[in-house]
């Protein structure tokens, strides 16, 4: 065999990545190249893994890889019904910057939904952008929603120079802006409409799923395949939606946050994903959807029955999400618990999921736990979850969940509070990141300059970016949320109390 060219591979599939890499390592070519494997697992491999996982990593560009990639991009360009898609291999976090470096020039300003994950802040730091924050609305419970379009317009009336808005939508809860408002609002203003969707990979699959920014007037818009659909982690889509976005911006903007040696099982993995999602995605949505909604039914039957449910989901967050007119995602389970009341945390009540059932929720901290469904589940793990939530509604099976009875105080977060205002900004996150800093006592630092994030979760929006000045009334809600055991990122505990880092002057 001596020409591996695409000449001798004909094998034609509707995959041209996968139906060209069978081929291509069906012949089995001599590997002078990378990777240092050379097809083989050498290295003891994983159980049950098969050696062809080896085989098929193999450099990007060699032979016609590089052709068939882009075929393949081609081909989820056409089902999700983008101008041009790429594949990414390191995370939403690899699109979010490309869409910053591609869009903003330094010193430019850009209206951002506040509830952005740390990504968007690198995004600002990388391309020197200036950030003014769109709020959320949170809910008389204290429940994080969304960025309202409301929010959006007054952010651009005060900031009529910005040339892009940036939105997070679903977020962390599933909890969905009005993607069509706001993109009518950025079309009317000549504003860039950039879209963090990395929850909503699944969205165009769906039926009566909330729209996807992409056919919502967005020009560029990142999914996290990994999240939800049935790919490898790390793997990810930036799709451009508009002819306004420079492609060849985003390529050289891509260029310079992602790796030059992509591992191609990433590639296959997301060509063969998002095939599986056009032939058998709307039948997985549904039968998880109504898997869902079931549970959802055993949660709440067991308010009447038991007491720790009782003070668990006070009220169902995505009930008063919709009455406020934001879409939620029907994938997400949520349980939402008051520790005040039920005197156990969210965290807590995690430990007794996975210890009692072998499960594994998305996320715990002191008052959430997130089970995500996505169609993908083994079923028998369904049931495991199923049976976990009925016996959580048993008042007498539950009396035996450990640590009930402990004593925390409020950390509940409300619209007025300090944290949920529009922050001062004294210098740009860029300058921020680059600037000397100290640790400095907590209680001491009003008027200081924040030099890090400064991210509770729960409720997940940043209560400090790096560059925006701390006031009293944010290192008081930090102390007390941090008091009652809330992970708080961007602040340390330590012999004299918790301390913060700020701007060294
Ligand atoms: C809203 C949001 N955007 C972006 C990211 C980054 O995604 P990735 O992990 O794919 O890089 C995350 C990660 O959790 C996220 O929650």
């Amino acid at each position: 065999m001596s020409n591996l060219t695409e000449n001798n591979c004909k094998t034609e599939t509707a995959l041209p990545l996968t139906g060209y890499m069978e081929e291509f390592t069906g012949m089995d070519p001599a590997r002078f190249c990378t990777p240092g494997h050379k097809g083989n697992a050498v290295s003891g491999g994983l159980s049950g893994a098969p050696d062809s996982l080896f085989g098929y990593d193999i450099a990007d560009d060699v032979a016609s890889i590089p052709r068939k990639i882009r075929e393949s991009e081609s081909y989820a360009a056409q089902i999700y019904n983008t101008l041009r898609t790429f594949y990414l291999v390191n995370g939403s976090t690899a699109g979010i910057l490309a869409m910053f470096l591609s869009v903003i020039k330094p010193g430019e300003k850009v209206v951002i939904g506040r509830n952005c994950h740390r990504s968007a802040l690198s995004g600002l730091v990388l391309s020197g952008a200036v950030p003014a924050y769109a709020l959320c609305d949170i809910s008389s419970e204290g429940f994080q929603l969304n960025t309202t379009p409301q929010a959006v317009e007054k952010a651009l009336d005060q900031n009529s120079d910005a040339k892009a808005v940036f939105i997070t939508s679903p977020s962390y809860w599933g909890i969905c802006a009005d993607m069509e408002e706001i993109g009518r609002i950025c079309r009317d203003r000549g504003v860039f409409l950039l879209a963090d969707e990395a929850w909503g990979a699944h969205f165009p699959f769906g039926k009566n799923f909330p729209k996807s920014a992409i056919i919502c007037g967005a020009d560029l818009v990142v999914q996290s395949a990994h999240k939800t659909l049935p790919c490898l982690t790390g793997t990810s889509l930036l799709h451009i939606c508009s002819s306004k976005t420079d492609p060849v911006m985003v390529e050289e903007s891509l260029a310079l946050v992602q790796t030059t040696s992509p591992n191609l099982l990433y590639y296959l993995s997301l060509e063969q994903g998002i095939n599986r999602m056009k032939t058998d995605g709307g039948a997985a949505l549904k039968t998880a959807g109504d898997t869902v909604v079931r549970f959802r039914e055993i949660v709440k039957k067991g308010k009447t029955s038991c007491s720790l449910l009782q003070g668990c989901c006070p009220s169902d967050i995505y009930e008063i999400a919709q009455k406020r007119g934001f879409g939620t995602d029907p994938l997400k389970l949520s349980l939402f618990m008051d520790p005040v009341e039920t005197g156990i945390s969210g965290s807590e009540l995690a430990g007794w999921f996975t210890d009692s059932f072998g499960i594994i929720p998305e996320m715990s901290d002191f008052n959430t736990i997130i089970f995500l469904l996505t169609g993908w589940e083994k079923k028998h793990h369904i049931d495991n979850l199923e049976k976990a939530l009925k016996n959580l509604s048993d008042e007498n099976y539950n009396s035996g969940i450990k640590h009930r009875g402990k004593k925390y105080s409020s950390v509940k977060i409300h619209p007025e509070d300090s944290c949920c205002l529009p922050p001062t900004t004294a210098v740009s996150p860029r300058a921020a990141h680059f600037f000397p800093k100290k640790q400095i006592d907590l209680e001491e630092s009003e008027g200081e300059i924040c030099g890090v994030p400064v991210v509770p979760y729960p409720p997940g929006i940043p209560v400090l970016m790096p560059g925006e000045i701390i006031n009293a009334g944010t290192i008081n809600i930090l102390k007390k949320t941090a008091s009652a055991g809330v992970n708080i990122r961007g602040i340390e505990r330590n012999r004299n109390g918790w301390m913060i880092t700020v701007l060294d002057d």
